[in-house]
């Protein structure tokens, strides 16, 4: 399993790396392949935003080859947590989108694999706060961004850490409103890129893209219960399974 894992990892890597480089971007039929799960349907990278708040769509089962939860706890590949910050080393800010926990007003969203229950794909709107507030590149804290999707997953038996980032900026109209919540109220420390740990998003690359031969497994871990995915190099995995269930039977 590890083998054909990390082979596969390897011809991912080799075909449409994006080592967490902003101008480099696995992109097919308008969908944007992460390191990881999640494909981006919208926006696109690069679009300019604004209106009364950010529309994220995002298909959370790799175009339908992961289930949707609740996972089994031991299941070999399911999504723990999708984060998603907004931040930007031009303006300094470091906005929480959701944390899996929603405050007043859904200022920050709730655990985002929970909503749109039976949809594969998620669509995250949040409302602008009030630093975003303006007109062109006038206003508080307007222009450059990353829409920062964090994803805490397990795929294949092996947990997973991984940062996509997607360049927008915000540079639409924005209008002033009393709904809006607070910047300083969504605020993260912002960290320097050297800070960042990028190994496992660059060990990973883009999954799932057309051409990326990753098989998920979604069988429990060694219970046996996926022999039917039991094909290729997992054959010697499905043996041991089977040996160790005919001497524990
Ligand atoms: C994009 O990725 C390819 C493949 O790894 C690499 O050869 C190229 O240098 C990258 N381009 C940029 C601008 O980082
Ligand atoms: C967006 O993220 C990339 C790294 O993924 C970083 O190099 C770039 O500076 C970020 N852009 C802004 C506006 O902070
Ligand atoms: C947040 O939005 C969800 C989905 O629209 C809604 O069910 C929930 O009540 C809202 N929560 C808060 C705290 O406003
Ligand atoms: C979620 O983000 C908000 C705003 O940044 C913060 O106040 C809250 O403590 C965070 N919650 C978790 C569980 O990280
Ligand atoms: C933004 O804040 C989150 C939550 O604290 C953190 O995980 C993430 O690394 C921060 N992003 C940057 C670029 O500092």
């Amino acid at each position: 399993m590890t083998q054909s894992l990390s082979l596969a990892v390897f011809a991912a890597a080799a075909l449409f790396a994006t080592k967490g480089l902003a101008s480099n971007f696995t992109v097919s039929n308008g969908q944007i392949f992460t390191p990881g799960f999640v494909i981006v349907d919208s926006p696109q990278p690069d679009t300019p935003l604004g209106g009364d708040n950010v529309e994220i769509a995002l298909d959370v089962s790799a175009n339908g080859k992961l289930p949707l939860p609740p996972y089994g706890d031991d299941a070999s590949s399911q999504i723990y947590n999708i984060n998603i910050f907004l931040y930007s080393y031009v303006t300094g800010r470091n906005l929480t989108i959701t944390n899996g926990t929603a405050s007043a007003n859904n200022a920050t969203l709730g655990d985002i694999m929970l909503s749109e229950p039976g949809s594969t794909v998620k669509h995250v709107r949040w409302t602008w706060p009030d630093c975003m507030v303006g007109d062109g590149t006038n206003g508080n804290d307007r222009g450059s961004y990353n829409i920062s999707i964090h994803q805490r997953f397990r795929l294949n038996g092996e947990n997973h850490y991984t940062i996509f980032d997607l360049p927008v900026s915000v540079t639409n109209s924005i209008s002033k409103s009393d709904d809006r919540p607070s910047c300083q109220s969504l605020d993260n420390p912002l960290l320097a890129p050297e800070d960042i740990d990028w190994t496992d998003t660059n060990e990973l690359g883009a999954l799932f893209a057309p051409g990326d031969s990753t098989v998920i497994e979604t069988s429990n871990v060694g219970s046996g219960a996926g022999l039917a995915s039991c094909k290729h190099a997992l054959n010697l995995l499905c043996v041991v399974g089977i040996s160790c269930a005919l001497l524990l039977s």
